[in-house]
């Protein structure tokens, strides 16, 4: 693999992030296995970020192309006000003209979501007064086990450290990616099982709240 240079986000990679978010959405596997609209699931994963909070943000390049990004916020809970009172209501707008709750894909997740939230299955504790960061990472299948995730996550760290941010969590349900990062030296917060891909999986999901405290 050709050197890889790590540097913040702009503008012009907006395109190459959400390609990649919907590529990699499924546990590093493409969005549609579980969901069939890559444009909402763009916005979805990565509006916040490229649009509201862009300086947060780093990609990883190799030979003038994109090969993975890590999306961050130094405040979940202030994004996550954007993301509830901005960003949803105009895309549920947006999901009823284009009809994305009309395809059965959709529909069957969204069935599926609705059975683990009423067994409390998406209950987590909330870390973000101790670790009021939160990021998403994800590189490009071909350009794994390179070093890159490594990288991002060292650039990302020092960057909430410049900013005096206390800590840093995010939630996930790849078991690999688990690996990869308490390998990082991150501390799982809290973890417990999910049944919402039983129907493509044959099993229940592991999901995790990684945590790092910086300051
Ligand atoms: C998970 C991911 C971000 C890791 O990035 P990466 O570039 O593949 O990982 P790196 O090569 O930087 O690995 C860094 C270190 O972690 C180790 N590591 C990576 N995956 C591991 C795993 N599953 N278990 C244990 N260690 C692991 C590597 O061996 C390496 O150790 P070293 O530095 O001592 O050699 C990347 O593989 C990816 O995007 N996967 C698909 C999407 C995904 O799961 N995203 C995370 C969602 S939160």
């Amino acid at each position: 693999m050709s050197d890889i240079l790590i540097r913040p986000y702009i503008a012009a990679d907006r395109e190459s992030v959400r390609q990649i978010a919907c590529d990699t959405a499924f546990r590093g596997e493409p969005a549609e296995k579980f969901f069939q609209d890559r444009e909402l699931l763009a916005d979805l994963l990565t509006l916040y970020f490229t649009d509201y909070e862009p300086e947060s943000s780093l990609v990883a390049e190799t030979d003038g192309q994109v090969i993975g990004y890590l999306t961050g916020t130094k405040n979940e809970t202030r994004s996550l006000k954007v993301i509830i009172y901005n960003i949803l209501p105009r895309l549920a707008i947006k999901a009823i003209f284009r009809g994305t709750f009309l395809k059965g894909k959709n529909l069957k997740f969204l069935f599926n979501l609705a059975g683990s939230f009423f067994k409390g299955e998406l209950k987590s504790p909330d870390c973000s007064r101790q670790y009021p960061a939160a990021l998403h990472l994800n590189i490009k299948d071909g350009y794994r086990a390179g070093g890159t995730g490594r990288k991002l996550i060292e650039k990302y760290l020092d960057y909430l450290q410049e900013n005096k941010v206390r800590g840093v969590h995010f939630g996930t349900i790849s078991d690999k990616a688990a690996g990869f990062f308490t390998k990082l030296g991150f501390e799982v917060l809290f973890r417990n099982t999910r049944s919402y891909h039983l129907d493509i999986l044959g099993q229940v999901v592991n999901y995790y709240i990684f945590g790092k405290k910086l300051l």
